[in-house]
């Protein structure tokens, strides 16, 4: 079917965050919040796209769908772990306990419950919707556990011979908290711990909780944390944090890190690559749909997943690096073909004609890209999207990065919708949803690359 590089799009109509992503069986699978109805959101499935490397992905349709009446509402996000040979999804199942009579695809406030549930394939490619989900924790009652309809997003792995699984959830809508459950086998869960954070905002959704040598991270993204009144509240963040896996006690060490400086990135999510690196993938927020001449089958499209990223800590710092899968597919070009690509966005077909640049930007310089501006000032390097992020209102148009000491050398991945630098191999990234860029590109670069 449809083939998409670099970046998963949805296929048409509406996608949010990335679910079950996992290397199973020689193929990296991606999963992902899908209404196949319109560009908006609404009653959730599981799209499924498939990839050997992380670069190149075909989207194979609709995977899990609503048929349980506790799933009746939507198939929300979740994770993935092989057991025993079997893929198994586990999900967040919505039911509505209210209706609006004008819109069956959303709850109206607080009238929705939540489950966990799992379903299971032998081959990774074919889920029998009706005969193999089932429900594994029912709705929460007990408020010292956990909220009845905001409990979501299982993360589930594998410790010391047993299976974990951390949620997100609030304490009573005000103070967001991780919630823990163990499992010997995978399928009978009991509650371990619920750790409420001041960090988490009033509710924490799409927690992940991993080892990266002998320390612990946690991604996570926590909901109202931004107060300025503008789109988004909630946003992606990373800690180094310590787990007690006996207790559940878990603790923050420090502030935390914006998991990108651009703030459209959301939900991320992380598995083991084929080697054995930590790699992410999240959510690009879109204000609007992207155009339809943009997609394959012509439909207007609104989602998209950004480049996989490497995860590393390194003296408490966490870093998101270009994925070396990524690296092996730019060859060197002349600055004059970046125009060219960009005259041809609208013909060609989508993903094609990405470019990639890298340059050292010092103290005062700068980049026009297609109406995108990148400076550097006070050390940090700074964004503005208003040129082409225009009649959007209510959003955020422009961003910076932590102050970076010394060098900065920045790695440029440009496409018709998506902008995403890398600043000192990881050290930050700031990537920014864009709309309508103008063919040009202004400013000293060091090396032109186009995607082959
Ligand atoms: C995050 C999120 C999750 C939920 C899903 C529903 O974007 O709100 O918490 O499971 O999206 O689509």
């Amino acid at each position: 079917m449809r083939e998409n590089v670099l970046h998963l799009k949805a296929p048409g109509n509406w996608i949010n965050d990335p679910n079950g992503f996992i290397y199973y069986d020689g193929w990296y699978h991606l999963f992902f919040q899908h209404f196949p109805y319109a560009p908006v959101w609404g009653t959730m499935h599981w799209g499924h796209a498939v990839s050997r490397d992380l670069v190149h992905w075909k989207h194979l349709g609709i995977a899990v769908f609503p048929t349980k009446s506790y799933d009746r509402n939507g198939v929300f996000s979740g994770s993935a772990i092989e057991r025993g040979g079997e893929l198994c999804l586990y999900y967040s199942a919505v039911r509505y306990l209210k209706e609006n009579p004008e819109n069956i695809h959303c709850a109206p406030e607080g009238g929705f419950e939540t489950s966990q549930a799992m379903i299971t394939s032998s081959d990774g490619f074919h889920f029998e919707n009706w005969k193999d989900k089932r429900q594994i924790i029912p709705v929460i009652h007990n408020r010292e556990m956990a909220d009845p309809a905001d409990t979501r997003d299982p993360k589930v792995w594998r410790e010391m011979g047993r299976y974990y699984m951390v949620l997100g959830s609030t304490w009573e809508k005000k103070q967001g908290q991780a919630v823990f459950f163990i499992s010997e086998d995978g399928e009978h869960w009991e509650f371990l711990s619920r750790q409420p954070k001041e960090a988490f905002g009033h509710t924490l959704e799409c927690p992940d909780l991993f080892r990266l040598g002998d320390q612990r991270i946690l991604l996570g993204s926590p909901m109202g944390v931004m107060k300025d009144g503008l789109e988004y509240p909630s946003n992606a963040m990373g800690w180094r944090a310590e787990f007690q896996p006996e207790t559940g006690k878990l603790e923050l060490l420090g502030e935390g890190q914006l998991v990108d400086c651009g703030m459209d990135l959301y939900a991320p999510q992380t598995t083991l690559d084929r080697d054995g690196r930590r790699v992410m993938i999240a959510w690009m927020r879109m204000p609007k749909a992207a155009e339809p001449e943009n997609s394959e089958d012509g439909l207007p499209w609104n989602g998209m997943m950004c480049l996989p990223r490497v995860v590393e800590v390194k003296d408490g710092h966490i870093y998101f690096r270009v994925h070396p899968e990524v690296e092996k597919h730019f060859a060197p070009a002349a600055a004059a073909e970046m125009t060219v690509l960009m005259e041809g966005w609208k013909e060609q077909g989508r993903g094609m004609g990405i470019f990639r640049i890298k340059t050292k930007l010092p103290e005062g310089e700068g980049l026009n890209i297609g109406g995108y501006r990148i400076w550097r000032e006070d050390g940090a390097i700074k964004t503005d999207r208003s040129q082409v992020f225009q009649g959007i209102s209510g959003y955020r148009t422009c961003f910076s990065t932590p102050q970076v000491e010394g060098e900065c050398r920045l790695d440029i991945f440009v496409e018709p919708n998506l902008i995403e630098i890398f600043v000192n191999e990881g050290e930050y990234v700031l990537s920014s949803v864009v709309y309508d860029m103008k063919p040009f590109v202004e400013g000293k670069a060091d090396s032109w690359y186009v995607f082959s």
